[in-house]
């Protein structure tokens, strides 16, 4: 494909490469040449993945980090310039959800949210930026409709991806003369484990998802999706066509979208809503 020339031979962290949207994307920088380095909790799952990222084992890394943890985010960049000597692209992907509604809602689990979705985000762009700045690089956060147009039930959800977007937003301006290229990467339902591993009002993972994820968008279509956006260095792509209706809505007609949001999250399988 026409994009995979913009990989070759770059230095890419995905973080969250051990699943879902992050593990696609591995695959598919691996397979256009990129050196790939796998951040993830489940490093033995990586490692066992780290074939299917790329045949040569010289070009791909797997660390284990916690993104919520700042040693493990600056130790994440270390290894990567220790062993490749550069980063190019930094993806921050890594990423849990939630559901329940926020009044009978233990405060960690808000805490959980905000610590992995916006500070990993957060500690990996600190660490990882002067050698962006180096590279002309380009820097990712992987948000989500929900960060445009929050969800009930979804407070710790919505709140950190909105931060996210924020955060992202203001690099981009602040870098708007140094080359670097800053995307907001907000995919729609996309089939993955996001669901099961959400986090209930006490803290524990909800186990199965709600959705019928065979009728979702595929990992490796979101994950293609990025590439296109990364290889023309857009700043913004918000994916499928309910995604981009609902924040049109959300803007033009907040009160009824509100509604129809609420009809909408009402009508999933066991709902917190009534
Ligand atoms: N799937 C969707 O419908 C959807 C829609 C919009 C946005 N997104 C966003 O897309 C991103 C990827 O999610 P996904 O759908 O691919 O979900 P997934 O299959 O559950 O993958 C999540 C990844 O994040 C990693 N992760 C979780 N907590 C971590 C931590 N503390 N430190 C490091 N890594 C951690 C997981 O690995 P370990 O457990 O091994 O650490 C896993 O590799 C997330 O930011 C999510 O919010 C997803």
């Amino acid at each position: 494909m026409d994009y995979q020339r913009h990989f070759k031979d770059k230095v890419i962290i995905v973080t969250g490469a051990s699943s879902g949207i992050g593990l696609a994307a591995a695959k598919l920088f691996g397979r256009a040449g990129a050196r790939v380095v796998m951040a993830a909790r489940s490093l033995e799952k990586m490692l066992s993945l780290a074939s299917e990222v790329s045949s040569d084992p010289e070009k791909v890394l797997c660390v284990r980090c916690d993104v919520s943890v700042e040693a493990d985010c600056r130790r994440l960049v270390d290894e990567t310039v220790a062993r490749f000597g550069r980063i190019d692209i930094l993806v921050n992907n890594a990423g849990i959800s939630m559901r329940a509604l926020f009044r009978d809602l233990d405060l960690d689990v808000l805490r959980r949210l905000m610590d992995v979705n916006y500070w990993g985000t957060v500690y990996c762009t600190k660490y990882a930026l002067p050698y962006l700045l180096e590279t002309k690089g380009q820097l990712v956060g992987v948000v989500s409709i929900a960060g445009y147009s929050s969800l009930p039930a979804r407070s710790g959800y919505s709140s950190s991806k909105h931060a996210v977007r924020g955060f992202m937003d203001t690099l981009r301006m602040e870098h708007l003369r140094d080359g670097l290229g800053v995307l907001v990467f907000a995919p729609g339902y996309t089939a993955s484990n996001v669901r099961n591993a959400a986090l209930l009002a006490d803290g524990s993972p909800q186990g199965e998802t709600p959705l019928d994820e065979g009728k979702l968008m595929s990992a490796e279509k979101c994950a293609d999706h990025l590439a296109r956006a990364l290889a023309r260095r857009r700043s913004e792509v918000i994916l499928t066509p309910l995604g981009r209706l609902t924040i049109a809505f959300h803007r033009l007609f907040p009160r009824l979208t509100d509604r129809l949001t609420y009809r909408f999250i009402a009508k999933e399988k066991d709902s917190p809503l009534k």
